[in-house]
């Protein structure tokens, strides 16, 4: 049964890596469209990424959609110390020829979920939540209607990469990720303990480029670009791999542990705030919330990922 869903997303080298491997697997995803947030970079920059991304894709079909440009109550914090001043710094792919809908990313959101059947969309969270957040303060009766979010965001045992302890998409909008978490949606959580597993080390980037297509070589140019940050600071063979785990554990969810736990996010302290805390030993009694995403086989995770690319154009 193909699984239908809307990706929200921040691209970011990794989330275009994402997007990649859903728009690879068309047998199993059938990408309902995207819907951009202000994130790695400022709103405009990742709907043009999106964008441009389709293009890579041979998919120009997609609809795009520019979502909220900035946290529901903080100000905007970004990264293009990682991911370049464009926010898809690497590969040099031209300006998009398609453009976004006119519709806010909000209300398509909205409308998605109330005009499909209970339970039939899943929402792909790859940014910061606060498109999600606004739409469940928006329209609160989507909650029960929504199928599944599967979103990369926080970390317990590995802690934080923006913060000692707290992960990027969680810390830049915590009020958002706050509503997420007590919404009552069925959620799984591809945290940084998962994603720092998945390293991008040169004899699989190299596996990548060896695929002699537009989308291996781009894919190539992407990570070579953003891991160089990541690398510097952990000392790794490779880089961690964030957003791609989303689409992967839709694909194939055996490649993953996890455990149902409850996540808490902290929206008070400036010491610890977005950290996503993790009752991962059960010590709370707080109500489980979400599937938290452990562990992960690295190797058939990039077999994985290099065999879908070998798809596209
Ligand atoms: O912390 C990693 C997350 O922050 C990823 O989604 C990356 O794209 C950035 O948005
Ligand atoms: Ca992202």
């Amino acid at each position: 049964m193909k699984r239908k869903i809307i990706i929200d997303t921040d691209p970011g080298q990794d989330d275009a890596v994402a997007i990649l491997l859903a728009l690879a697997s068309p047998d199993e995803i059938d990408v309902q469209g995207i819907v951009a947030v202000a994130g790695n970079v400022p709103l405009a920059l990742n709907v043009k990424n999106a964008l441009r991304v389709l293009e890579l894709a041979g998919r120009p079909d997609v609809p795009v959609y520019a979502g909220c440009e900035r946290p529901l109550r903080r100000r905007l914090v970004t990264a293009e110390h990682v991911h370049g001043d464009t926010g898809l710094d690497g590969p040099d792919l031209p300006e998009p020829s398609i453009r976004p809908q006119t519709q806010h990313g909000v209300d398509y959101l909205i409308d998605m979920i109330k005009t499909h059947a209970p339970g039939e969309l899943t929402i792909c969270a790859l940014g910061p939540l606060t498109n999600l957040g606004m739409a469940l303060a928006k329209a609160p009766e989507i909650a029960k209607r929504i199928g599944e979010i599967v979103l990369m965001g926080g970390g317990y045992f590995e802690g934080g990469n923006i913060t000692p302890v707290a992960e990027f998409n969680i810390y830049v909008d915590p009020d958002a990720a706050d509503i997420v978490f007590r919404s009552g949606v069925p959620i799984v959580v591809a945290p940084l303990d998962l994603s720092h597993m998945m390293q991008a080390t040169p004899a699989r980037l190299q596996r990548i480029r060896s695929l002699g297509n537009r989308a291996g070589q781009a894919v190539f140019e992407m990570l070579s670009f953003s891991e160089r940050f990541d690398l510097k600071k952990y000392g790794t063979e490779g880089a961690p791999l964030h957003d791609p785990c989303v689409i992967a554990y839709l694909l194939q969810p055996n490649l993953f542990e996890g455990r149902r736990i409850n996540v808490t996010i902290e929206t008070g302290s400036e010491l610890t705030m977005g950290m996503t805390v993790a009752d991962y030993w059960g010590v709370t009694g707080r109500a489980h919330n979400c599937f938290f995403l452990r562990s992960g086989d690295a190797e058939g995770f990039y077999d994985l990922l290099t065999a879908r690319l070998a798809k596209l154009p």
